[in-house]
């Protein structure tokens, strides 16, 4: 079975797609990557989803405009990853998350736009959209989904190992033997990164991390921003941009009484995710991290993180497990969509904390299978007295 996998992280620079031919043998599922891309979005869907997301106030009607002009964009992803494919079965379009209801520690709710619609008339075939909304009725956070494809592909016979995964957010997935797999989102990756970017270099991000290596880390900033209390609270948890975005920086910024230049800035917050991600493997007692997302395209960022994990942890990319790296995600969306068109669930519980494995998505069209449709379609309506 072909299965194409959009994603589309916090990040919201594109969509990432990946198409995916999936074999059974025994209990082993076969993944073989058929192909992937990444399409940028353009600069006015990027300013559109900027404008709305929190702490932005927005109007039902952005809503309605961007739900939509997403739908396209995934509906042209889509169309590349069937393309990719030589033909798919089933798309994966997990929408772009634009708010993540979080009170008093609990996942209320969560909101991804992307007229799914659009991408099934573009593609003809059954698409699987809204992944998050079952393990949030379940008592879970809706996120992480991906450590159901990391505890799949991780074995974990020779010791603690970790897939980390540094988007706008970076997320951690530890599989350890005899143990339940544990996931969460650590902190920010990228998502700080780029909003000092944005401001000061007027740029969507810190390209191969040129100028955070030219500056110096700010001790009084790093201390600051690792004082955070998110950091210290137990998983599970997730977080996004409701928590990490520019005005959190300007906060830091302005607290430190002095200006900091831009490229010190950003060496503070490349230290930050590293530290931030190195403390959490070290927990762990990892003896290998695994990494995947835009992140693993920073040297410097790779370089620090490498740096801190030497002698206790070795830094791989997913690339050498045969998963290329800026598409995993889109690959483990894929996984998904096999897993609930088997009927199977695909959140676990231990890393959600949801009372119950999900069974994930909706399924557009909805109802029943293909070919239970009737042959002719009705072409009047009666009424029966
Ligand atoms: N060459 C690069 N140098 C530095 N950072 C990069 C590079 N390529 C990608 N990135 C970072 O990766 C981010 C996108 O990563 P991605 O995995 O797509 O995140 P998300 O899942 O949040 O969309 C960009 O916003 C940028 O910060
Ligand atoms: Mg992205």
């Amino acid at each position: 079975m072909k299965i194409v996998g959009l994603m589309s992280g916090t990040s919201y620079d594109g969509v990432d797609v990946a198409a995916a031919e999936f074999e059974v043998e025994g209990d082993t599922l076969w993944l073989r990557p058929l192909g992937h891309r990444e399409l940028d979005y353009d600069d006015e869907l990027r300013a559109e989803i900027g404008a709305l997301l929190p702490p932005a106030g927005t109007t039902i009607e952005a809503v309605c405009r961007l739900d939509n002009r997403l739908g396209d964009a995934f509906a042209e992803a889509a169309a590349v990853g069937v393309e990719l494919a030589g033909g798919a079965d089933a798309v994966v379009s997990p929408g772009q998350t634009v708010f993540h209801w979080v009170a008093d520690g609990r996942a209320r709710g969560t909101l991804q736009l992307g007229a799914v619609a659009r991408v099934a008339a573009r593609v003809g075939v059954p698409v699987l959209s809204d992944l998050r909304s079952a393990d949030i009725a379940a008592g879970g956070q809706g996120a992480p989904l991906v450590p159901a494809f990391d505890a799949l592909l991780l074995d974990p016979a020779a010791g603690p190992r970790a897939a980390l995964n540094l988007g706008g957010i970076a997320n951690l997935t530890v599989v350890a033997p005899g143990a339940p797999v544990l996931g969460y989102d650590v902190g920010p990756a990228n998502a700080l990164l780029d909003a000092a970017a944005r401001r000061f270099l007027d740029r969507p991000c810190d390209f191969d991390g040129a100028r955070a290596a030219a500056g110096r880390v700010h001790q009084g900033l790093l201390a600051a921003l690792l004082a955070e209390p998110y950091y210290a609270a137990p998983p599970p948890k997730s977080t996004g941009k409701e928590l990490f975005h520019a005005g959190y920086l300007d906060r830091h910024l302005a607290a430190v009484g002095e200006p900091v230049p831009a490229d010190d800035v950003l060496a503070t917050l490349t230290e930050l995710t590293a530290r931030v991600v190195a403390a959490e493997c070290d927990r762990h007692q990892v003896v290998e991290v695994v990494a995947a997302g835009g992140g693993v395209r920073n040297p410097t960022l790779r370089r620090r993180l490498a740096a801190l994990g030497a002698g206790r942890w070795r830094l791989r990319g997913t690339d050498e497990l045969g998963v290329p790296a800026q598409a995993k995600e889109a690959y483990a969306f894929a996984l998904l969509g096999w897993l609930s068109w088997h009927g199977l669930p695909g959140a676990l519980p231990s890393v959600t904390g949801a009372t119950r494995a999900a069974v994930l998505g909706s399924w557009t069209p909805a109802g029943p299978a293909r070919d239970a449709v009737p042959p002719t379609p009705p072409r009047r309506l009666r009424i029966r007295s």
